[in-house]
């Protein structure tokens, strides 16, 4: 199953994508995960993305489609995987086409902008693994602390009301026609996203099998 999850920032991809990776047993693959680590290593990549990134703009394409090149060669995708934050436009979405990927499913979350200021601003994500947590709908069991690694939870940078606004406006003017992109090929499967973390995977799951 190669699926590509799509929908606004903070819509519940991270979320779903560790449900489903668990539940299918592939990979889940998050371009926005892959530069934070970039940046917090200190590599080239991480220097040319972070303006980008902290100021809710999209990292140029041809960064991004080369990070995505080499994540999809490695061993652990030839079964599937699921793109998490990857295409976010147009020309990265062809770009997969080029690369001979064949999509299986594409499914697209969708949130109320409202709703969204809500839950980013109440992310928490861990510092050492990733996890991602929510102050209200997904507390870790001890705040501040990571259930799975034991790291410190933090506010992402571009978890910022002002960073929330311009993500959101990136979202609607350049990864919004995506759906047209994916509609036209079949492979589109619209998902309400729901109050409870729960109740969006059972959808998810069902839009899976249909
Ligand atoms: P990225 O890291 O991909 O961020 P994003 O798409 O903005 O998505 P988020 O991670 O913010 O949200 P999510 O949909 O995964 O929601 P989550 O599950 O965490 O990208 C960051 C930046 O990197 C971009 O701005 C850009 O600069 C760059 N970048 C990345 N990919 C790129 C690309 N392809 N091209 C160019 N640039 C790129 O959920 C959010 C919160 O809500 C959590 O706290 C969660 O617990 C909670 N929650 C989830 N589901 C529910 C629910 N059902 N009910 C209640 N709360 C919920």
């Amino acid at each position: 199953m190669n699926l590509i999850l799509l929908g606004a920032p903070g819509a519940g991809k991270g979320t779903q994508a560790e449900v489903i990776c668990d539940h299918l047993g592939i990979p889940a693959i998050s371009t926005g995960n892959i530069i934070r680590e970039a940046l917090k290593n200190g590599t080239e990549l991480g220097k040319q993305a972070k303006s980008y990134m902290d100021e809710g703009k999209l990292v140029p394409d041809e960064v991004v489609i080369a990070i995505i090149k080499e994540r999809l060669a490695k061993d652990d995708c030839q079964k599937g995987f699921i793109l998490d934050g990857f295409p976010r436009t147009v020309p990265q979405a062809e770009a997969l086409d080029a690369m001979g990927i064949v999509i299986d499913r594409v499914i697209d979350i969708e949130v109320a902008d409202e709703a969204i200021q809500k839950r980013l601003s109440g992310r928490r994500v861990c510092e050492s693994c990733g996890a991602s947590y929510h102050v209200d709908y997904k507390p870790s069991k001890v705040e501040g602390v990571c259930d799975k690694c034991g790291g410190k939870t933090v506010q992402r940078r571009d978890d910022h009301p002002d960073t929330i606004k311009e993500r959101l406006h990136v979202y609607h003017e350049q990864t919004e026609p995506l759906k047209g992109y994916y509609e036209k090929t079949g492979k589109l499967k619209i998902v309400e996203g729901q109050e409870d973390v729960k109740d969006t995977t059972a959808l998810t799951l069902k839009a899976l099998e249909a």
